[in-house]
């Protein structure tokens, strides 16, 4: 049985999805900072790791080793206390997580933010579909009990403050549990 120390200590597990560019490391960032918790960036880890199956040079971007991927993520995910970011949500075990976030972004601020980055004009078009048809959202809610699953929004500023509002409230509830 824990002890009342380790209810105290205990930290939840974190989800933040959503398509490239509509924000995620932005809030990541802020929240792994307000409230202590590890941040996991997956494309950079898988990266920096070489977790890479294959390069699509269609799409002009790495292939995920999944499975790489998740070997890496599961004794981290077994301490808890981690804010996984990743642009899909599917693949990985349901049980990781106690929220699961969505980031969206309208298609005109994600098309400024693409561009900018200089994805070539398939890329481009492939995410803005995705944001379009709320894929990742929908892959969420396929993927994970819906009531753990929230939407962010990602295109302003202000947008950003009251996302991180709603996570640092579901952390505090959370912790109250
Ligand atoms: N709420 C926001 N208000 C204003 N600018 C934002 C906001 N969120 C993100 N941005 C800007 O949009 C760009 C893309 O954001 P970010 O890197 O957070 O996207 P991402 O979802 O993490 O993308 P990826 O899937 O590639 O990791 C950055 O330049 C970031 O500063
Ligand atoms: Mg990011």
């Amino acid at each position: 049985m824990a002890t009342t120390d380790e209810k105290v200590d205990a930290k939840p597990n974190i989800l933040i999805t959503g398509t490239p560019g509509a924000g995620k490391s932005y809030l990541c960032e802020r929240l792994s900072d307000q409230l202590k918790l590890k941040w996991l960036d997956c494309s950079k880890i898988a990266k920096e790791n070489n977790f890479v199956e294959e390069y699509d040079d269609e799409y002009d971007c790495p292939i995920l080793d999944e499975d790489k991927l998740m070997d890496y993520l599961e004794p981290l995910m077994q301490q808890g206390g981690n804010i996984v970011e990743y642009h899909g949500c599917d693949f990985f075990p349901e049980r990781w997580f106690e929220a699961v976030f969505v980031v969206t972004c309208s298609n005109t601020i994600l098309f400024d933010r693409l561009k900018e980055r200089g994805y070539n004009e398939k890329k481009l078009k492939s995410n803005l579909e995705c944001e379009i048809f709320g894929t990742v959202l929908e892959e969420a809610r396929d993927s994970y009990k819906p009531d753990i699953v929230v939407e962010l929004k990602g295109d302003t500023k202000l947008d950003a403050e009251q996302s991180l509002k709603t996570v640092k409230n579901w952390y505090r509830a959370w912790k109250r549990k």
